[in-house]
């Protein structure tokens, strides 16, 4: 089923190995600023017959042909090309940029989704100054000491550090482009119209999108559940595999398996 939209629209993706199962709900896991598919791994590993997971890149991330670019809105309409290629209405799971462009999905094209899961979003996702700026003066210096602020104070210092060399081998201006979307977005005036299911997922130590920034989502959409990881910060699809794909599983099974 997934190979019918990447046969129409040119993008990297992972899928669970065993064929697509139409009596399954089906996910779709988008990553954050400078990320790639592979952070949903364990997801889509663990996942494996209960539901129908996939990763995808973002344009101009991984294995997805660039341009990347620095707005939300067009990021999700280069997703809604990508849905409308194939059958599967996916719940669509997204990372901090990801969240973003899921709750700006629901919005502008909620006939092509089955619900949604923010992890480490929120409705505004202002940046600091200092990140911004930093980025774009030293990128390398600004990743190697910047990058450890994105991780809880528990996790082990070698998944930092493998995080970090893997961003420093990102073209600077992609990362520098997400957070700029980043920046502009802010759909909070416009959550209640967000009918779909939705899960706000949190890693407790989130330093970059706290736990503030999920409550709100619980307390403005009309349907949103709150799940919350311990011992992980923004980084939680790899600091805490296990915990995060047991939370997406509960949330799955209360989504009918009409995906296509
Ligand atoms: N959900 C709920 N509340 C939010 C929110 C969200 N998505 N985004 C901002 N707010 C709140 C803030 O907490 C603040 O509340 P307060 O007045 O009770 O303190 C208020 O709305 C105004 O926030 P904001 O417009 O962001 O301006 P600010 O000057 O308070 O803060 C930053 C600007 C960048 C310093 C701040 O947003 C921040 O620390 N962000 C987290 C770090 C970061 O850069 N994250 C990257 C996200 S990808």
């Amino acid at each position: 089923m997934w190979d019918q939209h990447t046969s129409k629209v040119n993008a990297g993706l992972i899928h669970c190995r065993k064929p697509f199962d139409p009596q399954l709900p089906s996910l779709l896991m988008i990553h954050g600023s400078g990320g790639y598919k592979e952070l949903f791994r364990m997801q889509v590993n663990g996942l494996e017959g209960r539901v129908n997971a996939a990763a995808i890149d973002l344009p101009g991330h991984g294995d997805t042909p660039g341009p990347s670019m620095d707005r939300v809105p067009a990021y999700t309409a280069w997703l809604a090309t990508f849905l409308e290629a194939g059958p599967v209405r996916p719940v669509v799971l997204g990372h901090s940029l990801g969240g973003a462009i899921a709750l700006q999905i629901a919005l502008d094209r909620p006939d092509l989704i089955s619900g949604l899961i923010c992890l480490g979003s929120g409705a505004r996702l202002r940046v600091m100054p200092e990140i911004l700026s930093g980025m774009k003066e030293d990128y390398v210096a600004h990743t190697k000491n910047g990058l450890a602020f994105s991780y809880s104070d528990k996790t082990d210092r070698k998944l930092v550090q493998q995080g970090i060399d893997r961003m420093l081998q990102v073209p600077p201006e992609v990362p520098i482009g997400d957070f700029t979307a980043c920046d502009n977005f802010d759909v909070i005036p416009r959550l209640g119209e967000i009918k779909l299911p939705a899960l706000a997922l949190v890693g407790a130590d989130d330093r970059l999108t706290p736990l503030k920034y999920s409550q709100f989502l619980v307390d403005k959409l009309p349907d949103c559940q709150l799940a919350i990881v311990e011992d992980a910060g923004h980084m939680a699809s790899v600091e805490q595999p296990e915990a995060v794909t047991e939370a997406i599983s509960r949330f799955m099974a209360g989504i009918k398996p009409a995906a296509v």
